[in-house]
């Protein structure tokens, strides 16, 4: 096994090195402290390996993204999002029989419990959708208690999954039925996953919603690429709170909270503020480009830059082609949408950005994409929680099934004062 080795005080300790199934390398230090006393410091965790994981591998560099294997390009060709749910959370494509097991499944969760549709009554209208959506996930603990321990030998983990992923288009088409003041539609049977959220967000009374499949398949692929991203801010969120051994519920409430940053999911609805902004206070693209370069000035451009990819993100690429797509099929004519392109083509050229690796990430794209398929902007990142759910999930079981279970406990080098007295002040 090769080994790496720490010289500390001029004694040399050896540890092993691992590698993943693509070759990628790590230092495991498990051991670091007992043998050295010594722990290590990566604020930001930017080389900090947190688990081992076989559910979706990324090569920033290389601007590659699998899950369980299946490249991103063809899943979103070929699947739909409820049999990429299923990839990621059983670890393979359904079977036929699984097929129709885990779509029944979701069809006879679909509903809200009438008790619990009430609590939409006490949230302003004005509430954002992400709050309802975290409050309303959360709650689900109350109503389906039985679930506080996880029993992996029988089905309850299927079921609460499945109850997930079927219930949170629910919750998020009521949210914004809502906020608009229109009754809620009920969920059908008979209709596909993204039919049926799509069908309960704009169907009314007075204006029956008929779906459109180029946008039922676009919402699919949005629904895909937003699937899973391995160990970002929000998925660690859900193993770091679901290792203290909380219920599901309550572990995938904490990722929608932390999913809901602007640095992170919440970045696909600042991306049209931002463009509104520049529209409505006559800012050039270039004028706002050098903003985001300026150092002595905090604005970002959002929908720029990534953690991991240091070339295009291929999520964004797939995005970019639906894009030019959609607006070829409806004939819009958008100004935000020349705004954003004017705004990627001199971020590509600049200096300053290629320098930094800063290139269109997925929600550059997926903002301006639920725009053109009619979804509210304070919806955005409730739909990339939607898309999210199944890899969230996923790496929820992960971790409970990786022995030895242990709580995550990262921990710091302290800087405060030295022991002070009471007395003494
Ligand atoms: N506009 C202007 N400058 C930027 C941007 C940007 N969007 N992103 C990074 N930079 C600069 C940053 O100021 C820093 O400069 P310097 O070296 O002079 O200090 C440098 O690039 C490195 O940035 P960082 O913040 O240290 O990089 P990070 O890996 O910690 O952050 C990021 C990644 C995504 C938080 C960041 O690029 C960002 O804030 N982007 C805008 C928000 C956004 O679009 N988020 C969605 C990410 S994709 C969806 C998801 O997976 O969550």
């Amino acid at each position: 096994m090769k080994q790496a080795e720490i010289i500390i005080d001029g004694t040399t300790y050896a540890f092993p090195i691992i590698e993943g199934t693509e070759g990628e390398k790590a230092i495991d230090i498990t051991a670091l402290r007992d043998k050295t006393g010594h722990i290590t410091l990566d604020v930001g965790y930017q080389n900090t390996g947190s688990c081992l994981s076989a559910i979706t591998y990324i090569d920033g560099e290389k601007g590659i993204l699998r899950y369980r294997g299946y490249p991103i390009e063809e899943l979103a060709e070929k699947s739909s999002f409820t049999e990429t749910a299923h990839l990621l959370v059983y670890g393979h494509l359904p079977s036929p029989e699984e097929r129709k097991v885990f779509s029944q499944r979701l069809t006879e969760n679909s509903m809200i419990h009438e008790e619990m549709i009430r609590f939409f009554d006490s949230f302003p209208l004005k509430a954002h959708p992400m709050a309802i959506l975290s409050t309303m996930v959360n709650a689900l603990t109350v109503y389906y208690p039985e679930f506080f321990t996880v029993d992996f030998e029988s089905d309850t983990f299927d079921i609460m999954a499945a109850r997930l992923i079927s219930k949170i288009r629910t919750i998020a088409a009521y949210s914004h039925k809502h906020s608009i003041g229109e009754p809620f539609v009920y969920p059908r049977h008979d209709y596909p996953y993204c039919t049926n959220f799509l069908y309960m967000m704009f169907d009314s009374p007075v204006h029956p919603y008929e779906v459109d499949p180029d946008i039922e398949k676009v919402l699919n692929i949005l629904l895909i690429l937003h699937a899973d991203h391995e160990q970002n801010c929000s998925t660690s969120t859900v193993r770091l709170v679901g290792s203290s051994m909380v219920n599901l519920y309550s572990s995938i409430c904490a990722g929608i909270c932390a999913l809901w940053g602007p640095l992170h999911g919440g970045a696909n609805q600042e991306v049209i503020d931002m463009l509104k902004n520049i529209q409505k206070d006559g800012m050039t693209p270039k004028q706002c480009m050098e903003a985001a370069k300026d150092r002595s000035n905090s604005f970002r451009l959002f929908g720029f830059g990534h953690r991991v990819y240091k070339s295009y993100d291929p999520r964004a690429k797939i995005l970019k082609t639906l894009c030019d797509a959609m607006v070829a099929k409806l004939g819009v004519k958008e100004p935000l949408i020349d705004i954003a392109l004017e705004l990627e083509r001199l971020a590509l050229e600049d200096e300053f950005f290629r320098e930094k690796k800063l290139y269109p990430n997925v929600d550059f794209y997926s903002g301006i994409l639920y725009r053109l398929i009619g979804i509210p902007t304070n919806m955005y990142t409730v739909m990339f929680a939607i898309g999210r759910l199944p890899g969230w999930i996923a790496q929820w079981k992960e971790m409970h099934d990786t022995k030895p279970f242990r709580i995550g406990r990262p921990r710091q080098i302290y800087t405060g004062p030295s022991l002070k007295r009471y007395e003494d002040e």
